[in-house]
């Protein structure tokens, strides 16, 4: 199935556990896939990997934090590729640039303000120079990714979970105000996922305690977020916006 064929996606935190594998499945549909990473080597090397394959796959160091970093891979995503089609807001402060699992009253300023700025105004950065490109062209399609914690809720890492909760009420916003342009915007929390590269016995154990709650038994993994994700960027989802999927194998049953 290549119904990604001629399309422009951006992923920012494209080399990450989650957002590399659903790069790699849209760019096996035939969409070019543009990494928009904070760490540029990995994201060049795994951008030089989909390549090695015959996909189509463009590395760009990017902080999403910063207003005139994103502008810059905007430029150069229109220049080289020529238009945007596709947007994957799935950078933020988890595990490659690490939050700290503690309780409300332990989490410093710095790292709360650091959180804020990375996974909430990132967002609104990206969709600020990608929008407008998408309304020239009549046509988007944008996934916010959050988390299910932000409907559960949790007991520790409360700067996270708000920042997450924010991600939905932004998707349910944007839908509104952009949707007579034709351009979707949705969102999908998934559940605890093992998407570290070398997770260590505790984040097993992490993961591992998130089986019991859900009705399938099982660890989840990126895999499972690279087909809603990508159904989400595809044709098959024309007529949903605004709406948050949660994909967590049955533990939230929102
Ligand atoms: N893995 C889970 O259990 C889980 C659960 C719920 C939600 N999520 C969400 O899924 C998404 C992907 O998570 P993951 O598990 O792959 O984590 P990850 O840490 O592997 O991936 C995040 C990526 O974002 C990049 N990044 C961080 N700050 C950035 C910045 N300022 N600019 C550009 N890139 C930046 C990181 O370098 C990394 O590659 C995140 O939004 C995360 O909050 C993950």
């Amino acid at each position: 199935m290549k119904n990604l064929d001629g399309r422009v996606v951006i992923v920012t935190g494209g080399s990450g556990g989650i957002g590399i594998v659903a790069s790699e499945l849209m760019a096996n549909r035939g969409a070019h896939v543009v990494l928009a990473e904070l760490d540029g080597e990995r994201a060049q090397t795994e951008a030089q990997r989909l390549l090695s394959q015959g996909l189509k796959a463009t590395a760009i160091q990017t902080d999403v934090a910063d207003k005139k970093s994103v502008e810059a891979m905007v430029q150069k995503v229109t220049g080289q590729l020529g238009r945007i089609d596709g947007l994957v807001n799935n950078a933020a402060m988890f595990s490659r640039v690490p939050m700290s699992r503690v309780g409300s009253l332990e989490i410093t300023e710095a790292e709360w303000d650091k959180m804020m700025e990375i996974n909430v105004k990132g967002v609104w950065n990206v969709c600020s120079s990608v929008v407008p490109v998408m309304k020239t062209q009549s046509y988007g399609k944008i996934v916010n990714i959050s988390s299910g914690t932000a409907l559960k809720g949790s007991p520790s890492r409360i700067h996270y979970v708000t920042s997450k909760a924010a991600v939905i009420g932004y998707t349910k916003s944007l839908a509104m105000e952009i949707g007579e342009h034709n351009i979707y915007v949705n969102c999908i929390a998934p559940g605890s996922t093992l998407a570290e590269e070398d997770p260590t016995p505790e984040i097993i154990a992490v993961r591992e305690k998130a089986v019991a709650s859900r009705c399938i038994k099982r660890i989840q993994t990126p895999e499972d977020l690279a087909g809603p994700i990508t159904f989400f960027i595809g044709p098959d989802s024309d007529f949903i916006t605004g709406q948050t999927l949660v994909v967590d194998g049955g533990s939230c049953l929102h």
